[in-house]
């Protein structure tokens, strides 16, 4: 089967979509649910609703897609409400709500709404859109990030793990597992696209979408060895109890299998999910199913961050 446990809760399937993807609203939020995927994460909540950035924003390639979307989102309180009444429609399901501030005061802001909602399941923290002019990741920031996780700590004592962007240099995963080692997060979730790549159209010389010049955050095929690398670089320096979410290429269940051998304990689709709908979820599970069965592993932790050195 390809059952995980994260967070404390169980899901019949390591898989869901990636936040930003199918989660926008909430018929895009019910058709994952009523996808093969475990669960959904929202669209990031921001503390008053957003149009985002100007059209076009997401771009297709051949390899993956870029895209600079500015957060648009429906506001917290619309995905808290999604949820809140979602669980009580699907007893024992345990669904996740990112949410994304812009300074710490906001952050808190949006947990103290999360507190006094009755939601009881997984708060997912974005420290990573890559996509907002003038503001920067905040992921690529120690200090900051340190600064939030102990303030969040202090007051939040419910499941949160953390989206972060890609890291890049080995003193980089030293010094954010470091961090993140201090703190009872539940989960890293990597990777976040990789921010401000640029693609182009060599006919028209031109940018392939509107904002910020056409630079955006790069998903796909492209980004796939960046995120084992750090899914794996993360597994390697966290403690045992805070688990790994691997996002970034995932295509196939082949893609699917590397990212568990690598650490992850659940995995999120984004770039294949927006190109392919809901109904992905049917065949990488059949794929990884498949793998699977082929090299006689019965439960995905036969062979869970088993990755082999020469
Ligand atoms: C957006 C993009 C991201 O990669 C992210 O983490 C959050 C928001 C966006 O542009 O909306």
């Amino acid at each position: 089967s390809t059952a995980t446990t994260l967070a404390g809760s169980n899901f019949d399937n390591c898989m869901m979509n990636a936040s930003g993807v199918y989660c926008m609203d909430s018929d895009e939020l019910l058709a994952v649910e009523n996808s093969k995927a475990a669960t959904f994460v929202t669209k990031s909540g921001t503390l008053q609703p957003r149009k985002g950035n100007p059209e076009p924003r997401y771009f297709e390639t051949e390899f993956g897609s870029i895209n600079s979307m500015g957060l648009p989102n429906n506001g917290v309180d619309y995905y808290l409400d999604f949820v809140s009444q979602d669980q009580i429609n699907h007893p024992g399901k345990t669904y996740f709500l990112s949410i994304t501030g812009f300074n710490l005061a906001e952050d808190l802001e949006l947990l103290q709404k999360v507190t006094d909602s009755d939601f009881a399941g997984v708060v997912e923290l974005n420290l990573s859109c890559p996509n907002v002019p003038g503001k920067p990741q905040t992921g690529y920031d120690f200090e900051t990030v340190d600064a939030i996780l102990k303030a969040v700590f202090d007051v939040y004592h419910k499941p949160l793990g953390v989206k972060l962007p890609p890291y890049f240099d080995i003193i980089h995963f030293d010094q954010m597992a470091e961090i993140l080692n201090k703190y009872p997060l539940s989960y890293v979730n990597s990777i976040n696209s990789i921010g401000n790549g640029l693609y182009i159209n060599d006919d028209t010389e031109t940018v392939v979408i509107k904002p910020k010049q056409g630079f955006g955050g790069i998903g796909g095929e492209y980004v796939k060895p960046t995120a084992l690398a750090n899914v794996h670089a993360f597994y390697q320096r966290l403690n045992k109890d805070i688990q790994i979410i691997g996002t970034g290429g995932i295509q196939t269940g082949k893609d699917i299998f590397e990212h568990i051998l690598c650490g992850a304990s659940m995995v999120q689709v984004g770039t294949a999910l927006m190109v392919e709908g809901p109904v992905i979820f049917e065949r990488l599970t059949a794929e990884l199913e498949a793998i699977m069965a082929e090299k006689g592993y019965s439960s995905i932790e036969d062979f869970r961050g088993k990755l082999n050195y020469l």
